[in-house]
Formats: C-alpha cells, sequence, structure tokens
C-alpha cells in the first residue's frame, strides 16, 4: 500500500469509532429506524430517483450509515473503504439494523479488481470522500470500470471553492480567503490536527493525514472523457459539516451555511453522471 494511504488508514482508524458513537452521526437513531435515512441521503432523496433492485456500491463508505440509507431506499449496497475500524462499525450498525449490506476492505483504486468489472448500477460517493485521493483521473476510471452500461455515478461533495478558503482565518476575523489550491496539485494538503468534524466526548488526539482538492471540472472531465454524461449538477450553497467553524449557521437536516452573504460561495455541489447503454 502506498504511503499516503497508510497514513490516512491509521487516521480513519483512529477517528471510526467516536463517530460512531457521535451526536453528529445519531446511529442509534438510524439503526432503530425512528430516522429512516441519514440526512446526507436524505437531502438528495428527490434527486437519487428509484434505486430499487439496483447493484450498488458505495466507496468510501466510513461507518456505513450512508450507505444503510441507501440500502433502505431499495439498492442492494456493497461498500468498500480501506479503514477495518471504520468497516467494522459499518458491519456492526448493518447487523443491528438488519440490513444485508456487504462490506469490503480495499483502496478506490482496487475496487474493480477486488468487487469486479461492470456489475453495478449504482456508484455512491461523497461528502469529504474523493479529496483523499491523489488523482481524480485515475477515480474516474475506476468508476467508469464499476459500471455497467446503463448505470449510474452519484456523488455529493465539499465544493472545492469551499476547500480553498482558509478556515482558521475566517474563524478569526471573518474574511473568505481563497488561501488552498482549486485546482488538483501534485503536493498534498498535510494535517495535522486535533479533534474531527463532528462534536465528540472523545478527546481525538492529531493524526497526521494526506489530501487533495480537485476542481470541479476536473471531476467532471474525469468521467465525461471516458463517455459518461452529466445528467445534473447542482451546486448548493450549504454543506453537511460545520465546514467553516465560527462562521456557520444550522439550518436544519444537518446541513450548514455561511451566516454572512453565503451567496458568495458555493458550498457543496450534487453530481449524476451516467454510462449510456450500447
Ligand atoms: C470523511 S470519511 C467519509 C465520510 C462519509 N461520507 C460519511 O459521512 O460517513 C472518508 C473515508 O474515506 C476512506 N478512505 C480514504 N482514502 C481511501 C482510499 N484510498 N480507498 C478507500 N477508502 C478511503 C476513509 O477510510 C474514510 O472512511
Amino acid at each position: 500500500m502506498e504511503e499516503y494511504a497508510q497514513v490516512n488508514r491509521a487516521h480513519w482508524d483512529s477517528r471510526a469509532a467516536a463517530h460512531a458513537a457521535s451526536a453528529g452521526y445519531d446511529v442509534a437513531r438510524l439503526i432503530s429506524g425512528e430516522r429512516r435515512l441519514s440526512d446526507v441521503v436524505a437531502f438528495d432523496e428527490p434527486r437519487l430517483g428509484s434505486l430499487e433492485g439496483l447493484e450498488g456500491v458505495h466507496m468510501q463508505c466510513h461507518i456505513g450509515t450512508d450507505t444503510l440509507s441507501l440500502s433502505r431506499l431499495g439498492a442492494r449496497m456493497h461498500g468498500l473503504d480501506l479503514s477495518p475500524a471504520s468497516l467494522e462499525q459499518a458491519r456492526r450498525i448493518a447487523r443491528e439494523a438488519g440490513e444485508d449490506i456487504t462490506y469490503v476492505e480495499a483502496q478506490v483504486y482496487d475496487a474493480p479488481a477486488v468487487l469486479g468489472e461492470g456489475r453495478f448500477d449504482l456508484v455512491y460517493t461523497g461528502i469529504g470522500a474523493i479529496g483523499w485521493l491523489p488523482d481524480i483521473d485515475r477515480w474516474g476510471a475506476v468508476v467508469r470500470s464499476l459500471l455497467r452500461p446503463g448505470g449510474m455515478l452519484f456523488m455529493r461533495e465539499g465544493h472545492p471553492m469551499l476547500f480553498a478558503i482558509d478556515e482558521v482565518r475566517a474563524a478569526a476575523d471573518g474574511l473568505v480567503c481563497a488561501e488552498y489550491p482549486y485546482f488538483e496539485t501534485v503536493e498534498p494538503f498535510v494535517d495535522e490536527s486535533e479533534g474531527t468534524y463532528v462534536e465528540t466526548a472523545e478527546h481525538l488526539p492529531a493524526s497526521r493525514n494526506l489530501s487533495w482538492n480537485h476542481g470541479l471540472g476536473e471531476v467532471v472531465m474525469a468521467l465525461v472523457s471516458r463517455g459518461m454524461v452529466v445528467e445534473l449538477l447542482e451546486e448548493h450553497d450549504s454543506v453537511p459539516w460545520e465546514a467553516l467553524p465560527g462562521r456557520m449557521l444550522g439550518i436544519g437536516g444537518g446541513e450548514w451555511r455561511l451566516a454572512d452573504r453565503p451567496e458568495r460561495l458555493a458550498h457543496s455541489y450534487t453530481l449524476r453522471a451516467r454510462l449510456p447503454r450500447g
């Protein structure tokens, strides 16, 4: 395994149990069925269309709350992630919820070799997923290879413009400044901060992690250059975590929006692209 993947695997392993226990993921109510869908999947339910009977894979599924939701919408789901501690939580959650989901430990770039080519109607990903991959064009090849003709990629992701903003400066003086690369770079962004993106009582010590930004055009072209057709590309003025702490307001449904003039910034996007038949 490449060094960046080893570093990131250790990072996600160190966060998985705390995420599963956090109020943000609200796992207990999801398992009991009091909440049928995660906020992330509920947000996009109108855009997903019917998933009944589809063969689906959730890439970078983490603890599997969105995977479980897609399963409840009728897809036969597989979840893929490189973090064994995340998959341990995902398997437990599926078992306790009584959903039949297959979880596989693998890297995204190995997904076609591990899962098989051309066998999925749905490849789902997002919300802090593709940023852990160094090469978005290679990701596009993986997506294309997993899909059978007529199948779709569905993703909601933090907007690359949001990821270019300096969140420390935004917290300190309220300025929304583009400080980090918008486009994919060779060198990763190295983060060593404590804590995580959901509130948790646990102290999570610093854990090195490596990420990359991918411009919207780079993501789209990774798919379009392989014959996929973009059916939907919607940019949103909200994002499902407090991405700029201290500067955002919770607006319900797990969504957060800049408190001051949110129209300045695309916060996230939903993308649906299909591999044509024939
Ligand atoms: C921020 S989490 C995704 C969160 C997910 N959308 C959710 O809300 O639960 C990122 C996940 O990507 C996984 N990951 C990172 N790099 C990966 C890779 N190269 N291959 C497979 N999974 C990877 C991590 O293990 C982690 O579980």
